[in-house]
């Protein structure tokens, strides 16, 4: 039922579209592996998605460092608003000229709302996300005069898409004592949510208007994290799931707040937790043969380098694995996710 209402939503969104024209100027995105394009290519980091089997179902079978087999939800949330490509990771050499009218990708894996995250595995903070954002403000007021392109309605009209959170939890908190011995994960919450309402009132400084952020997913589902925090059992991690629900609940009433303090600002909370773990706990009614295990190697732990073209027992087919690798989901459970994220985020565009 609710796949058939997210699919008659992508209908409508695409049948809103004029001439072809994307609904939206530009989209920009910012976050971590959800959403990273390619960024960390660029990066002196071990957290890197560069390399085969990644990339093996994208276009042209192609490694871009996305952490997936082929696209991420915020790629097919380009395509449902109309865009014919994606908005370039500002890293990389597409990321120039007219390629930046339709935005820019500014995530990074293994950044967070949490400075020390990313410094810990060299990866782009969500303040220097922000600092390329300008930049990147800077060098297009330019490029859109050039092109007779409406600089003011690309920044304030276009779709910004937050998602990060994740590797604050299971790349930091849970595993670092001088961090979850100091701060219960209510209280890590709380810091997080003071980040995340600092970074959307500068977004909201600079521009930015039509704000969608995405929640955390159900973290005990993950099969890395099954297998690290699970105690031996295959069961998704009930203790993970309790605090990605709190900072959910969190999420959510600090973006009311956010929203309520400042005028003409859209902001909507994503719900990627639900249709997740919905994926999870019914993989067979949703198409899929495998939500325990990833694809990539033994579908345990692996990420990143530990997923790589020698990785024993990749299997054949990632359309039927909800989970791509240890942490992330496959390409067909991103096309479901990114479904449902438009049907909660068609306010920001209409
Ligand atoms: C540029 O876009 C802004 C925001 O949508 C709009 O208010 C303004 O009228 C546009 N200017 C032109 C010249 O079309
Ligand atoms: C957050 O708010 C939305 C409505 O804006 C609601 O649909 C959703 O259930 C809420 N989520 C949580 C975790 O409270
Ligand atoms: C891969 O699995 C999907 C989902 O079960 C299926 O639709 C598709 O036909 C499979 N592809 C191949 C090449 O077997």
């Amino acid at each position: 039922m609710g796949s058939l209402v997210s699919f008659l939503l992508v209908i409508i969104a695409l049948s809103l579209q004029t001439n072809g024209q994307p609904l939206v100027p530009a989209m920009f995105v910012f976050g971590d592996s959800v959403v990273d394009a390619g960024n960390n290519n660029h990066l002196y980091t071990l957290i890197k998605a560069n390399f085969p089997p990644y990339g093996r179902d994208f276009v042209n079978h192609k490694p871009t460092g996305r952490f997936c087999d082929g696209k991420l939800a915020s790629d097919f949330t380009a395509e449902n608003l109309g865009f014919t490509s994606y908005p370039p990771a500002y890293l990389s050499k597409e990321a120039n000229g007219k390629n930046l009218l339709i935005g820019a990708n500014f995530g990074s894996a293994g950044s967070g709302y949490y400075e020390y995250t990313a410094k810990l595995y060299n990866a782009i903070s969500l303040n220097q996300q922000l600092k390329y954002y300008k930049e990147y403000q800077n060098k297009v007021v330019r490029i859109a005069a050039a092109n007779k392109a409406n600089f003011t309605s690309i920044i304030s009209d276009a779709i910004y898409l937050v998602g990060a959170g994740s590797s604050d939890f299971l790349q930091n908190y849970y595993i670092d004592p001088l961090l979850y011995k100091a701060y219960t994960p209510n209280q890590f919450s709380d810091i997080l949510m003071h980040s995340y309402a600092t970074f959307i009132q500068h977004l909201y400084a600079l521009g930015a208007r039509r704000i969608g952020v995405t929640t955390l997913p159900p973290l005990g589902c993950l099969p890395a994290a099954i297998t690290i925090f699970g105690s031996h059992s295959n069961k998704c991690v009930d203790k993970l799931n309790k605090n990605a629900i709190s900072f959910n609940n969190k999420l959510n009433a600090t973006s009311q707040s956010l929203q309520n303090g400042l005028s003409g600002l859209k902001l909507v909370v994503l719900d990627i937790y639900q249709p997740l773990h919905d994926l999870v706990t019914k993989p067979a009614e949703n198409g899929f043969a495998e939500a325990r295990r990833a694809c990539c190697g033994t579908g345990l732990v692996e990420t990143a380098i530990l997923c790589n073209a020698d990785s024993v027992g990749t299997c054949a087919n990632a359309s039927e694995y909800v989970f791509w690798d240890g942490f992330h989901p496959s390409e067909a459970a991103n096309q479901i996710l990114a479904n449902d994220l438009l049907s909660s985020g068609l306010s920001l565009i209409s």
